[in-house]
C-alpha cells in the first residue's frame, strides 16, 4: 500500500498499523509512505532487505523483526537515517549496529504505560479469581448449580503485591493495584495499604502473593525467574509477565506449575513467540494471552504516531523523538 507516491522521502512501515494519524503526519511532511501488507506475520531479514530496496529514508518496524547488523547496513546503503520500533521494548534491535551505520533508533515509551499496566492488573485479578477456568467451565456446559467449593480463588485484600522492574509500567501497575485498593480501604476506615522498596529481588519473591514482572530484556534479565527463584515463591503465589518471555525460564515454569497446582500465572509473553513451551497450554493454573498488553486502540494509534515522529524527526534533521540511547 502506497501513500503520496511522489513524496520526497521514502518511509516504509513493515506492517499496517492502526489509525491514519501516523500516515497523514508523514505525508504532510513530504514522505512517500509504503506499508507492507504481506500476509505472513513475521518478516524475515531477507523480506525486509527486499522492502528496503535501493532507496529508503526510514523504516518503522516491529518487535518480531531482527534489527541487527544486516538490516542496518542494508538501510544505511539505501540512504536510510532512521529506524523506529513500534514498541517500547527494543531487545530485537542492536542499537550498537545502528550506531555503527549511522542509523538513529527510536522506540515508543509513555503511550503504552497504563494500557500495559491494566493488562498486568487484569491478569493478576483473573488469575486470583480463576476467571478463565470458570469461563471455560460455563461454556463447557459443566455448571449445574452453586457449590461452596466451586472455583475458590485468592482474595487480594491484605495480600502483598510485588513488582520486579519498577520503571514506568511497573510503577503504574503498582499504583493501580495498591493505591486504588488503598483508597477503598481508607474509605472503609481500614488499615491503609503501605509501600516499601524491597532490599532485594529475592525478598520480593519470598514475600509477595502477587508478583508482576516489568524489567527490560537484556543479558542481565534473561531467565531472571528460573527454577531456583520459582522455588522461593509462595506455593499459592501469582506470577504475571507482561515484559518479555525470556525473563522467565518457561520450561522451569511449566514444571513448577505442574508440581504446584495452587501457583498461578498470567502470561502475555513467551520465550519463543509465537510458541509456548510444551505442556504450558495444558496447565489450568496458567492464563495465556497473545502479547496484547499494549493493545488498546488509543495506545496502538499513539505508538504508531510516535514511531512515525521518530523517523520523521530524524529525516528532517532533528534528534529522534524518543531514543532508547538517551
Ligand atoms: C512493547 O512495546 O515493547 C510491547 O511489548 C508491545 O507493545
Amino acid at each position: 500500500e502506497v501513500w503520496n507516491p511522489n513524496g520526497k522521502y521514502r518511509v516504509i512501515s513493515t506492517k499496517p498499523m492502526p489509525g491514519t494519524r501516523w500516515i497523514n503526519l508523514l505525508v504532510e511532511q513530504g514522505c512517500r509512505v509504503e506499508i507492507c501488507t504481506e500476509k505472513k506475520t513475521i518478516l524475515s531479514v531477507e523480506d525486509i532487505i527486499a522492502l528496503i530496496g535501493d532507496k529508503c529514508d526510514g523504516v518503522i518496524g516491529q518487535l518480531t523483526e531482527d534489527w541487527g547488523d544486516t538490516l542496518f547496513s542494508a538501510l544505511s546503503r539505501a540512504g536510510g537515517k532512521a529506524f523506529s520500533n513500534m514498541a517500547v521494548g527494543y531487545n530485537n534491535v542492536d542499537v550498537n549496529a545502528a550506531n555503527k551505520y549511522g542509523v538513529a533508533v527510536g522506540n515508543t515509551p509513555g503511550v503504552l504505560t497504563e494500557t500495559t499496566a491494566e493488562l498486568a492488573a487484569s491478569l493478576s485479578l483473573a488469575a486470583a479469581r480463576r476467571i478463565v477456568e470458570a469461563d471455560e467451565f460455563m461454556r463447557g456446559g459443566l455448571y449445574d448449580g452453586w457449590l461452596p467449593n466451586l472455583f475458590v480463588g485468592n482474595l487480594l485484600k491484605g495480600q502483598t503485591v510485588g513488582v520486579i522492574g519498577a520503571g514506568r509500567i511497573g510503577s503504574a501497575y503498582a499504583r493501580m493495584m495498591v493505591e486504588a485498593y488503598g483508597e477503598f480501604l481508607k474509605a472503609n476506615g481500614e488499615k491503609p495499604v503501605t509501600w516499601k522498596r524491597a532490599s532485594s529481588m529475592d525478598e520480593v519473591l519470598r514475600e509477595a502473593d502477587v508478583i508482576s514482572l516489568h524489567p527490560i530484556l537484556d543479558k542481565t534479565t534473561y531467565h531472571l525467574v528460573n527454577k531456583e527463584r520459582l522455588a522461593m515463591m509462595k506455593k499459592e503465589a501469582i506470577l504475571v509477565n507482561c515484559s518479555r518471555g525470556p525473563v522467565v525460564d518457561e520450561v522451569a515454569l511449566v514444571e513448577h506449575l505442574k508440581a504446584n497446582p495452587m501457583f498461578r500465572v498470567g502470561l502475555d509473553v513467551f520465550e519463543d513467540e509465537p510458541y509456548m513451551k510444551p505442556g504450558l497450554a495444558d496447565q489450568k493454573n496458567a492464563i495465556v494471552v497473545p502479547h496484547i498488553a499494549s493493545a488498546s486502540k488509543w495506545t496502538r494509534e499513539g505508538m504508531a504516531t510516535l514511531a512515525a515522529l521518530n523517523v520523521l524527526g530524524k529525516i528532517k534533521g532533528y534528534p529522534v523523538w524518543s531514543n532508547p540511547n538517551q
